[in-house]
This record gives structure tokens, sequence and C-alpha cells, in this order.
């Protein structure tokens, strides 16, 4: 856990099927949580849409408050077009399901992970770059599970996108964290947080929902 990925891997990730293994995600989704998404599948549209919008919004507050890192600033422009972009993309299927957005729920997970997040600049900003990833990796892993759950083929083959790029952006995050602080810092952080978000999403209670 926490060493860095290997360029073969990400070749693995963007030619062939998604390896889940290489996700540092010590609790793997329950079964019941794809009956549950399935049988709501509009309320999880809405709810995931929310969490393309707040992934954006998360990258442009981290690009506002370290904004003196070029690295970061580079970075943080990039994921938040990319999940823009993705938010785009579940609106347009939630219009043409006629449905419409309504306020964020509150993301017991995520509130959860972030209280895992240390106080000090350094600290702060390692602990958030490495909690970002772990939100991205359970994300690749739940749009994995929708893609292999789903019957419709246009669903399918979008969270199957979807799963690839979450997956691309755990890798950003992690690689990032690497470029501004020591490996050895980066895979504590990596081993700590594993910790909280596997209990983190054990103790969400099962909802048409991201998390
Ligand atoms: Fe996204
Ligand atoms: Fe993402």
């Amino acid at each position: 856990l926490g060493r860095l990925v290997p360029l073969a891997k990400v070749e693995i990730l963007t030619t062939h099927g998604l390896d889940l293994d290489f996700l540092p995600l010590k609790a793997r989704t329950s079964p019941e949580w794809a009956a549950v998404v399935l049988a709501d599948f509009d309320a999880f549209l809405l709810d995931h849409a929310g969490c393309e919008r707040k992934a954006a919004a998360s990258a442009l507050s981290l690009l506002s408050r370290f904004s003196d890192r070029p690295a970061l600033v580079e970075v943080m422009t990039t994921v938040a077009r990319e999940e823009l972009e993705h938010f785009a993309q579940v609106y347009k299927l939630i219009q043409r399901r006629g449905l419409r957005l309504g306020p964020d729920a509150k993301d017991v997970y995520v509130n959860h992970l972030l209280k895992g997040i240390r106080n000090g600049a350094e600290d702060h900003l390692l602990d958030r770059l490495i909690a970002s990833a772990f939100i991205e990796a359970r994300s690749c892993e739940r749009f994995q599970v929708v893609a292999e759950s789903t019957t419709e083929p246009d669903i399918r083959d979008f969270y199957q996108t979807l799963a690839r790029s979450e997956a691309g952006h755990y890798l950003v995050f992690v690689r990032l964290a690497a470029r501004l602080f020591p490996q050895t810092e980066v895979d504590k952080a990596l081993a700590r947080l594993s910790e909280i978000e596997a209990l983190a999403i054990q103790m969400t209670p099962i909802r048409a929902a991201v998390h």
C-alpha cells in the first residue's frame, strides 16, 4: 500500500478493463449497494451530479488556497475542468429523464473522511490531497460496480468511462502529493487515511447515492 503505481499499470487502466486491485481501498462495496442504486437510478443520478459538482468545487478550493504552488495550480485546473465536464455529462442524462436537481444531501462518508485531515498547513495539504485521492478511488470502484450491474448498454459504457477517469484522478492526486512531499510522508498518509476511509464507507447507510 502507498507505493506509487508504475506507469505500466496506468496503460493497463486506459487500454483494457479496470484492474481495481491497484486501488488502495480496504473495504469493498457490498452487492447490496448496487441493488439499492439500480432500484432508484434517478435518485442516484441526482446525487452523482452533485458529487461531480462538489469535486470540481473542491479542486478550485485547493487551487485558491494553495495558489503559490505551480504544480498544484496546474493539476487542479485540469481536475476542476474534468469534473465539471463529468457534471455536464450527468446533467445531460438528468435532463433527458425529465429530472431536476435538488439541494445537496449531506455526505456522511465525505464528512467522516474529512475528519481524518490533520491541522497545520503542510499536514493539512498532504491529507487533503490523499483524502481526495481516496474519494476518487471510491468513485472509481463504485462506478465500476454500476457498469457491471446495469442492463442498459449506454449506462454501462458511460460508467465504465467515468470509472477510468476517476482512477486517473486517484493517480493524479497521489502523484501530486509525491511531488510536494517526501514519499515516506505520502505513504504514511495513505496508510492512515485508508483505515479512516474504510470505516467511513462502512458506517455510511446504504442509499441510492454515490456514497
Ligand atoms: Fe468525476
Ligand atoms: Fe474525479
